[in-house]
């Protein structure tokens, strides 16, 4: 395992596994780290080069591992801290990278730190979260919290008001307070010191905030603050933060949520090189299928990330937001052109477990929901294959998503014309490829249902022709170019003929290359 050099996450293909839907091992209904360690074959057969693990540290689960009560530990129903090293060291063995999801702005509330600070207004760790006095018996301020209610709430014992952006369960960690930001360090320590390759650092802009907490204006005082928070004390600590990965060997990346909604607002959490290593860009996860608004957004994305280490992050699904083939009506045709161009952009991409197997979200009853964002239909256990059970030794924590008798791991393997192979395919050619890798991006003129573009580098040329409307469509330049990668897989090696069937996309190389 190579442990310095050039930054990895540049060349990286990113998969996000949700570890209570992945494979449970132990029989509880809920995915555990054995089951990432056994199926670490079928991930560098797809061929990934990084796992991102949604939280795995022990939590009272109000917020299913967001909620953090110990940072240095693993929670039982995961596995322990020996299951957690076994599971690292033979990803490393395979050459995947693990990254682990680091929640910064808050803790439990089961937390020992809030614990003993929500014990008095003298505890030496009161002012480690953010504790104020109401105003005439109301919050402190109009934050609302993302899960609805006040940001705010009530500590009857010691008649104050703690801020939470997020459930009363989380309670916001206070940043301003050197000895926060110095315990929160050693968090990171711990498990680089482990030999973790990375951090996924969770609503990373909510950590520098005005010490005078003032009310939103007026028009944005319905809506709470996480989509529109950008407080300039975020940079210094996050620059902090940046000086302790980069005391580690290995090239330690954080990439970080900052749930800002324009690229060009991300771009400044890059700092100059000295802050985060990658920022989420999720346009595209909020975005219509529409080829011209996706046009818009990478360009944007484009001209917003110019400089050489902004480097983009595309994300078409993950844990938060209804799956993509869902997004997009149900279609594996359009889930399909979606991946082709998510795989080929510049950036690190960043898949979200299942997505390859174009799963959809599972219809939760009301009933059966259990998350308290109802996000659990992209949440869904992930079949492993069509038998009763579909690989889980017992009753998975949430229903299955739709056809798991034919779309499983076991069943797509089989069939190379699955999607799931055309996901492999796609990181098979993205690995060949310096331009797709490194090379610039340019967008090619057509008509107004394809999505076209150009990747150049060191004279290695790539195209991407992507019809997304419901009509054929012709793309002039034929017979210059051959089908490394199609949608269908027939077109693949094929002379491209410049025609394209509805909801079909191909990545082109040069005949002559
Ligand atoms: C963002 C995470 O992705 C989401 O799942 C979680 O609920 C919030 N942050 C709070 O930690």
């Amino acid at each position: 395992m190579k442990t310095s050099g050039a930054a990895w996450w540049r060349d990286a293909v990113v998969y996000q596994i949700y570890p209570r839907s992945f494979l449970d091992t132990d029989g509880d209904g809920i995915g555990d780290l054995e089951g990432i360690r056994r199926n670490l074959e079928y991930l560098a057969w797809l061929g990934v080069d990084a796992i991102w693990l949604s939280p795995i540290f022990p939590s009272p689960m109000a917020d299913f591992g967001y909620d953090v009560s110990n940072y240095c530990d693993v929670d039982l129903v995961f596995g322990d801290l020996a299951s957690f090293d076994r599971l690292l060291d033979e990803a490393h063995q395979r050459g995947i990278r693990v990254m682990l999801d680091w929640v910064a702005n808050h803790t439990s509330d089961r937390h020992p730190w809030f614990e003993e600070s929500r014990s008095s207004p003298e505890s030496p760790r009161r002012d480690w979260y953010i504790w104020r006095d109401g105003k005439a018996g109301k919050p402190p301020n109009n934050w609302k919290s993302a899960f609805g209610g006040p940001a705010w709430t009530y500590d009857e014992a010691t008649e104050q008001w703690y801020l939470h952006i997020f459930l009363p369960e989380q309670p916001d960690l206070n940043w301003q307070n050197p000895d926060v930001a110095a315990a929160m360090h050693e968090t990171l320590r711990f498990w680089m010191d482990r030999g973790v390759d990375g951090f996924r650092a969770d609503v990373v802009h909510l950590i520098g905030k005005d010490p005078e907490l003032p009310d939103r204006p007026e028009h944005l005082a319905h809506r709470h603050p996480v989509s529109d928070h950008d407080d300039p004390r975020t940079h210094p600590l996050l620059r902090s933060i940046r000086t302790v990965l980069d005391s580690y060997d290995g090239d330690r990346a954080m990439v970080g949520e900052v749930n800002l909604r324009s690229a060009v607002s991300l771009r400044p959490y890059y700092g100059q090189a000295d802050e985060l290593h990658m920022v989420f860009n999720f346009s595209l996860l909020f975005a219509k299928w529409d080829p011209s608004r996706w046009r818009e957004l990478i360009a944007d994305a484009e001209a917003a990330f110019a400089a050489p280490h902004a480097w983009p992050v595309w994300v078409l699904s993950n844990h938060d937001r209804p799956r993509q083939r869902t997004r997009y009506g149900g279609s594996e045709d359009r889930a399909r052109v979606a991946a082709l161009v998510l795989l080929t952009l510049r950036g690190t991409p960043f898949l979200y477990a299942g997505e390859e197997l174009g799963l959809e979200d599972a219809a939760v009853a009301e009933s059966e929901l259990r998350d308290p964002g109802l996000r659990d239909g992209c949440r869904a256990p992930i079949p492993w294959s069509g038998a009763p059970g579909h690989g889980w030794p017992a009753e998975p924590w949430l229903p299955w998503p739709p056809d798991a008798d034919s779309r499983n791991i076991a069943a797509l393997r089989d069939d190379e014309g699955s999607i799931l192979h055309l996901y492999r395919r796609l990181l098979g050619a993205r690995r060949r490829s310096i331009a797709l890798r490194n090379g610039t991006w340019e967008l090619l003129e057509g008509p107004p249902e394809v999505l076209a573009y150009e990747r150049s580098e060191h004279g290695e040329r790539r195209r991407v022709v992507a019809n997304f409307g419901e009509a054929p469509v012709a793309f002039g330049s034929r017979s210059e170019w051959v089908v490394e990668v199609g949608t269908r897989a027939a077109l693949d090696e094929m002379t491209w003929d410049g025609a394209l069937r509805p909801g079909e996309a191909v990545l082109l190389r040069p005949v002559d290359e």
